[in-house]
């Protein structure tokens, strides 16, 4: 019996990837860039066996088992087994894999991005594979592609129709910017509502901004945020990414029927984060939503600790909370100037409160770990 275990991190879109070209091969309308977090706080965990004792392919994701006829998993399968290094009896052993996620399943926090990558992370090291294995991830699905490198990574659409050259690649390791830190605002755990494969699909379909989005804005949008990355440049990479979830959610509401993610709490963020940027004069915060309510926050390190005081103050945790409300990394000092408090407290948010926040920061990409 042959075995492998991998972890694979969550990434989180600050160009948004919405629309696909090829639905079966999927391949997007538009480039995306992410930041792959680290593993430490948010990851898919896969462990991936073949044996000649096995009787077919089988597939547990969260302890339940699936059905491994699913058209993207074999997508995956197959793509692995072509380009497999083993040889050809051991390439016919059946194979079972077991998969659990220690975040949330389905609600906006990239859960199937971080489940495919591992996915194929796991096989490609099973079945001795080199060379670049984001194409195989995102034919399971297509944000998945980024989750398998680390640090900043831009997912080229590519212009193949057989998608050879949509694939992932990193624009900066993680220790190009070790300053930058992600809050990732946890509203609800809820599955989310409309699937984004279902979703993009009805927005291809039916919004017309979602055609100006792809043909007038992302092009130009994408290589701006490569430099504000390459460069560090907080302010503008800060105004990129929200400018860019911006658009992304209004293409939603563009689409007919809407798909709406966010919801009043969303919205919430949106304003204070807003307010915040305002009443310390400089950009020092950025938002950014993918297809649910959940909010990831991008900013600096040094202002974690006041970014955190303010965001106690306006969505306390509530009294019957009794997970751990903040979870990940350190934080010291935890406290909001009195000025900018009063200067927000100004501004009427509506009363809100998180399940829970998750701090983190940009992280080195899939780990393999040592199986006994
Ligand atoms: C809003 O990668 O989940 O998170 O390719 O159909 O599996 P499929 O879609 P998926 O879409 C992610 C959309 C997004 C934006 C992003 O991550 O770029």
């Amino acid at each position: 019996m042959n075995i492998v275990t991998c972890i694979a991190p969550v990434n989180i879109a600050v160009i948004k990837y919405w629309g696909k070209r090829d639905e079966f091969l999927i391949l997007p309308t538009n480039d995306s860039i992410s930041a792959t977090l680290d593993t430490d706080q948010l990851h898919a965990r896969t462990t991936v066996m073949i044996s000649p004792d096995f009787k077919e392919d089988r597939i547990w994701l969260n302890g339940k088992e699936e059905d491994v006829k699913n058209a993207r998993l074999q997508n995956c399968l197959k793509g692995i087994r072509k380009r497999s290094q083993l040889s050809g009896y051991t390439n016919d052993w059946k194979i079972h894999i077991c998969s659990k996620n220690n975040f949330p399943t389905a609600a906006g926090l990239a859960s199937s991005a971080a489940g495919y990558a591992c996915l194929t992370a796991a096989l490609a090291k099973l079945y001795k594979i080199e060379g670049d294995i984001s194409i195989i991830a995102r034919s399971g699905s297509g944000s998945a592609c980024r989750s398998t490198i680390g640090g900043f990574v831009r997912w080229h659409m590519g212009s193949d129709k057989y998608g050879t050259d949509s694939l992932a690649k990193q624009i900066v390791p993680a220790s190009h910017w070790p300053e930058l830190r992600i809050l990732v605002l946890v509203v609800s755990d809820e599955q989310k509502k409309v699937p984004s494969a279902i979703g993009m699909k009805r927005s291809m379909e039916t919004s017309q901004l979602l055609q100006h989005r792809i043909m007038h804005v992302v092009p130009e949008r994408a290589n701006k945020m490569q430099r504000a990355i390459v460069e560090k440049d907080f302010k503008n990479f800060a105004q990129l990414t929200m400018k860019d979830s911006n658009q992304f959610h209004a293409v939603c509401l563009d689409t007919y029927p809407p798909c709406i993610y966010m919801n009043d709490i969303s919205n919430s963020i949106i304003n204070l984060v807003h307010s915040y940027n305002d009443a310390v004069n400089d950009v020092k915060v950025a938002y950014t939503f993918d297809a649910g309510p959940n909010a990831t926050l991008y900013l600096l390190e040094k202002d974690v600790s006041a970014v955190i005081g303010v965001l106690d103050h306006f969505f306390p945790p509530s009294e019957n909370v009794t997970i751990e409300y903040r979870r990940g990394l350190p934080v010291e000092g935890i406290k909001p100037s009195q000025g900018i408090l009063e200067k927000l407290e100004l501004q009427k948010y509506p009363p809100g409160q998180l399940r829970y926040m998750i701090y983190t920061k940009v992280g080195d990409g899939p780990k393999y770990l040592n199986n006994p």
